[in-house]
Formats: structure tokens, C-alpha cells, sequence
């Protein structure tokens, strides 16, 4: 069951996407307070599908066909170059104003879906349905009570033989972070709300590798490939997985 940190991780996205959408998806520091172009913007999720591609052909895997899920897909900046690879994509989010201005981005017509999803479940989507699914800064964002969860859907709704790749941070590497593991993401909300007096917060946790993989074996998966991946601001250990799900019978 979702509880009251899930509510406010969406109040928190939502507000981003109506004050500064793309410097909360890719926050580099000289991009803060709307000085992302949206062709600058879009042009990153570009070259990020580029570099998956040239990722997938050095580890000797094939991308699949069919359909595309992009989880946390925020304003769409890699759904859309993925909707090149793919007869059907979905983007799905959290945050109503980010998914409007994916729609208002959107250039692949009825071939692109974008979803809201207020849950903490992807019950949206049948068992053995997605093709290809994608997820990196977006798991970090949340508490690990809600990542397992979408770990263990992603597993759910992977088609056998269909490839997932995702990143998420592993463990903190400083003090502090390790300290703010420990207090409860509600009190965290309500310190930082009062500071930085109201504007958004960008919370930042991890699961454990050891864990990640004992959820992909138990969801039928095969890990392909493991790497260290930075998009956890070097405060984390953070991987990149890319797993498949072993074909079984009677897998529709
Ligand atoms: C840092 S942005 C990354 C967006 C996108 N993955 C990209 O790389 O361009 C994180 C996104 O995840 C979304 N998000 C956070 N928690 C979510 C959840 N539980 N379900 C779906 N989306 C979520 C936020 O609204 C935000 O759009």
C-alpha cells in the first residue's frame, strides 16, 4: 500500500514540472531556473538512445522489437528518440504536469502513449507485455519501499526473451547519506520544505545489488550485463542491469 511518502514524492515531481521541468530530469547546475533550450533538452535523450545502441552492439545483444515502456519517462526526452525503434512506446509518470508536457511533445502521434500512473504498482500493464524496458534516474528518486515494487512489476510485465535495462543507485559512499537512510522520507520532506521554504525536494536512495539481483532470479530474469553507472551525483554506488526473462512455456 502506498502511504503518505508516495503522495508527497508526487506533490514534489508535480511542483518540478510546473517550475522547472528539465532542469529537474537533467540538473546540471548551469541549466537551474528554465535555461534548458528543449532542442539542448531533447538532443541529450538523442544521443542517450545513441549510446544504448552502441552499448547494446558491444555487449553482443539485440534490441528487441514490438513495444517500449520508458518508466519515470518525465517530458519524454528519451521516449521519444526510443519511439524510432519501436511500432508502440509508453511513458509513464507520476507527475500530471510532466506527463502534459510529454504530450505536448510528443511528435509520434497514437504510436507513443503517455500514462499517469498515481499508483505504486504498474497494474496498467498485462504480465509478459512489454518488449523492452527502460528506466534510469528514477528509481534513485524514491523510497526503496516503492523501487522493489517496480523491480518486481518490470519482471511481471517483460515479455520472455524481451530485454529491461535500469539503473539504480546501490549503497551511499558518504556519512551523510548513509544518515539520511535512516530517517523517515516524511520528516526529511517537512525539514527540507521549511528551508529551502517550499520548493520541491529531490529525494535520493538506493537498493542494494545483492538485493537487485535476488529480484530479478526470483522474477524468471537473467542479469546480461552489470556496470557501474555516475547518475547518482558520486554519492552513490549506482549500476546500470540489464536483465532478460527466460522464455517459459505456456508465456504468452
Ligand atoms: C529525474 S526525472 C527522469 C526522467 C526520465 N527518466 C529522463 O531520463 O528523462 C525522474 C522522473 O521520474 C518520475 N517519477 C518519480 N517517481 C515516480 C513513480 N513512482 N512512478 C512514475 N514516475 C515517477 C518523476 O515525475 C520524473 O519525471
Amino acid at each position: 500500500m502506498a502511504g503518505m511518502d508516495f503522495k508527497l514524492l508526487q506533490e514534489n515531481w508535480h511542483k518540478y514540472g510546473q517550475t522547472d521541468p528539465l532542469w529537474s530530469i537533467v540538473s546540471m547546475p548551469d541549466k537551474e531556473g528554465n535555461k534548458w533550450t528543449t532542442e539542448e533538452f531533447f538532443q541529450t535523450g538523442v544521443n542517450e538512445v545513441e549510446k544504448l545502441m552502441a552499448f547494446l552492439k558491444t555487449a553482443g545483444l539485440k534490441l528487441p522489437s514490438g513495444s517500449a515502456l520508458d518508466f519515470g519517462c518525465g517530458i519524454g526526452r528519451v521516449t521519444q528518440p526510443l519511439c524510432e525503434h519501436f511500432e508502440t512506446c509508453h511513458g509513464v509518470d507520476i507527475a500530471p504536469s510532466m506527463i502534459d508536457l510529454a504530450n505536448q511533445y510528443n511528435r509520434y502521434g497514437d504510436r507513443c502513449h503517455y500514462h499517469l500512473n498515481e499508483r505504486a504498482d504498474l497494474q496498467l500493464f498485462a504480465d509478459n507485455s512489454i518488449n523492452f524496458i527502460y528506466c534510469v534516474i528514477t528509481l534513485q528518486n524514491m523510497a526503496p519501499r516503492y523501487s522493489r515494487v517496480y523491480l518486481q512489476e518490470f519482471m511481471r510485465i517483460l515479455a520472455p526473451g524481451g530485454l529491461l535495462l535500469f539503473q539504480i543507485p546501490s549503497e551511499p559512499n558518504n556519512w551523510r547519506q548513509k544518515v539520511k537512510q535512516r530517517v523517515p522520507q516524511a520528516w526529511l520532506n517537512q525539514f527540507y520544505r521549511l528551508k529551502h521554504r517550499g520548493k520541491p525536494i529531490m529525494e535520493l536512495h538506493g537498493l542494494p545489488r545483492a538485493e537487485v539481483i535476488g529480484l530479478i532470479k526470483a522474477g524468471h530474469g537473467l542479469l546480461l550485463n552489470l556496470k557501474k553507472d555516475h547518475r547518482a551525483f558520486d554519492e552513490w554506488t549506482s549500476y546500470q542491469y540489464c536483465v532478460t526473462k527466460a522464455e517459459r512455456e505456456g508465456a504468452k
